[in-house]
């Protein structure tokens, strides 16, 4: 039977609560001021995720004021709303990637600044922690998450800020969390879509235990479903992208960060990766097995 549970369209406010839960929900409201907190009721596990506490990062500003000097629109950052938009904005982007049919975390009680979900299970991110001694399995979960960005592509989505740490599982298929950001409000559809590509490949090339087999792998599995448009863009932001290398390079002389260690690894590898032969309809060739 599908329950209320099930439904992705519920109207904003409406409750699923049992009534010690809303006790629950509101001391722990009362007593901390985490921006995401895990709460172990009796019954079930909830999450209440509150808007307003997070502080723009440096590494925001920075690409903020990079996409104006080099005229990138991809690097140009989300607007920052006012807690109450910030979160209308992620409701928003939550339905609509359940309506197009990806599992998403249920939504219990939302007020006008907080959040509160169902549990999703574990994120990709701790499956993959779980199975790290098998190279094989925990590089599967990178792949099979670029599979399931390009089915988001096809869907006319773009997620914004794609890590496996905000996917999870639901019946074996890929589900999504955290919608903050909205790129496609600020550039068109296919460069947000080739940005969430980029921002992507940042977690695999780090995260991979075998890069050279599985970049590519998840190139081509996210290129079985990617529209052509968003091929082409991702071409070309990753020949833009590629023009940064020497300035990030040299940077990283000076101060090797992460966040600029991953963005080398990812354009390096999408700059030389063979995306032209997306053009052909011969490109889901078979290869991987998983
Ligand atoms: N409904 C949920 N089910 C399971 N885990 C969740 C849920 N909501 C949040 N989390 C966990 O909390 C983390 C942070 O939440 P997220 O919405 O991504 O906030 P942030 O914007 O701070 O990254 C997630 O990466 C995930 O590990
Ligand atoms: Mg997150």
């Amino acid at each position: 039977m599908a329950s209320l549970a099930e439904r992705s369209g519920a109207p904003m406010g409406e409750r699923d609560l049992h009534d010690d839960e809303i006790a629950e929900i509101v001391r722990a409201l009362v007593e901390s001021d985490g921006r995401v907190q895990r709460l172990d009721l009796p019954r079930r596990r909830l999450w209440i995720k509150r808007q307003g506490s997070k502080v723009m990062p440096v590494f925001v500003a920075l690409q903020g004021l990079a996409a104006a000097l080099f005229r990138l629109p991809f690097l140009r950052p989300s607007p920052q709303l006012a807690p109450e938009a910030m979160q209308a904005r992620e409701i928003e982007r939550l339905r609509a990637f359940g309506k197009a049919g990806f599992p998403v975390p249920r939504l219990v009680y939302a007020s006008a600044t907080a959040m509160v979900m169902a549990d999703a299970g574990p994120t990709i991110a701790e499956h993959m922690r779980r199975v790290r001694a098998d190279a094989g399995a925990h590089d599967a979960f990178l792949v099979k998450g670029a599979e399931a960005l390009g089915r988001v592509h096809a869907a006319g989505l773009s997620h914004g800020r794609p890590h496996v740490r905000d996917f999870f599982l639901a019946d074996g298929a890929v589900g999504f969390m955290d919608f903050e950001e909205d790129p496609a409000s600020v550039m068109p559809l296919e460069t947000a879509q080739a940005r969430d590509v980029l921002l992507y490949f940042l977690v695999v090339t780090s995260f991979a235990a075998s890069p050279d087999k599985t970049c590519p792998a998840a190139l081509d599995a996210w290129l079985r479903h990617a529209p052509v448009a968003t091929r082409r863009e991702l071409r070309t932001l990753a020949s833009v992208a590629s023009r940064i290398l020497p300035l990030a390079r040299l940077i990283g002389r000076v101060h090797m960060g992460s966040d600029l260690r991953r963005f080398i690894m990812a354009t390096e590898f999408l700059m030389q990766a063979p995306l032209d032969r997306a053009e052909s309809p011969n490109t889901a060739k078979a290869g991987q097995d998983g």
